[in-house]
């Protein structure tokens, strides 16, 4: 069960923090899809104490995507307190601190992952924000450093007695960045010697890998990211699998659809080409499998404005059914296949 303060979910789907994707337009998608618990990207604690401006944006949530987690990140005690204090006043479910991050200037910096390589120091540090927010605090981190170093079994007991209310564990080593496998064996190892919920994250990319996790493992929750950027219909076909239904097709319909829908969320937030622009990412994931859609994904990147976007979409749906019913004719041997 992940229970985390107020939520209360059996086999959780949890949407990763992840940098300039989570954004609250993502987040508001993924959790109409079926994400259970969203997070924000990691937001810089010296950033947030010196009132970046920047910084402070990332903060922002709404309601329509609660339950909802800020994630925290640095390397000093004092900045990662008073970051905390200023993530609290946004009234999210949670803090979550980012002890898994895995890039050098972060983590050989003592920030992220680097906190896994003093975690009596890790322990001090939630601690101390524990006692200082009123609200919960959990924590993500990896399985240790490199293979070499793996301590995750003794970061995870400093944690739960650190009091934080759930720790989520990238099965992974820092020195793996995000390749090789994921280790999900370290999940049940851990669940035997703490008690507060563990989220499985990691190697996560499709429904039938979501079912595997929670029948290899005892992850109270599973956390995606890569997974979802391609596939945000990850958690609605993973929550029909988990009930015992078949995973219902992503109809083109529906990803023309919740792409421009995921557009329109980005520009209710920023300026038009701040949201055009690094909306990009996303089409080949949403056009996946379309007839053509390498030749539409083309002429989607020259575009700067939503407008001719919606039409170049609209208009490749229409194609796409043409074509379909034109196949559907010729199968079934009607006007086209006489
Ligand atoms: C683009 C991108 C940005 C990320 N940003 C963050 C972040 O802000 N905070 C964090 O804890 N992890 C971040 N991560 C790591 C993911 O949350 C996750 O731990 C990792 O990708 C492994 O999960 P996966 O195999 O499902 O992708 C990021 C990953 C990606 C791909």
């Amino acid at each position: 069960m992940f229970k985390v303060g107020k939520i209360n979910i059996e086999k959780a789907l949890l949407l990763a923090p992840m940098e300039d994707v989570t954004d609250i337009a993502y987040r508001k998608l993924c959790k109409e899809l079926g994400a259970d618990v969203v997070y924000t990207e990691f937001v810089n604690s010296d950033g947030l104490i010196r009132s970046n401006k920047k910084t402070e944006k990332k903060l922002e949530i709404t309601n329509d995507e609660r339950p909802v987690g800020i994630q925290i990140y640095g390397g000093n005690l004092e900045p990662m307190i008073g970051a905390a204090r200023i993530a609290e006043s946004k009234e999210p479910d949670m803090i979550d601190i980012n002890a898994g991050c895995w890039v050098k200037k972060i983590a050989t910096r003592g920030a992220g992952a680097g906190l896994m390589r003093d975690p009596c120091y890790l322990q001090t540090m939630v601690e101390s924000i524990v006692k200082t927010v009123k609200i919960p605090v959990t924590v993500k981190t990896r399985i240790g450093w490199d293979n070499d170093s793996i301590n995750i079994l003794e970061i995870a007991k400093r944690l739960e007695d650190a009091g934080a209310a759930a720790l989520t564990i990238h099965c992974r080593t820092r020195k793996q960045g995000h390749s090789g496998d994921a280790d999900w064996s370290w999940i049940t190892k851990v669940k035997e010697v703490i008690s507060i919920p563990v989220a499985l994250n990691g190697g996560i990319f499709t429904a039938e890998d979501v079912v595997r996790a929670f029948n290899h493992t005892d992850a109270d929750a599973i956390m995606i990211a890569r997974g979802a950027i391609d596939h945000p219909w990850i958690f609605r076909e993973a929550k029909e699998l988990l009930s015992g239904n078949q995973v219902s097709e992503v109809t083109p319909d529906e990803r023309i659809y919740t792409t421009l829908r995921h557009l329109r969320y980005s520009l209710e937030l920023k300026e038009v080409r701040a949201a055009v622009i690094p909306f990009r990412k996303y089409y080949t994931g949403y056009l996946k499998g379309l007839h053509n859609s390498k030749e539409v994904r083309q002429q989607l990147y020259q575009q700067l404005e939503y407008a001719p976007i919606e039409e170049i979409l609209l208009q490749y749906l229409d194609l796409l059914k043409n074509t379909q019913q034109l196949g559907d004719s010729i199968l079934n041997g009607g006007e086209y296949g006489t």
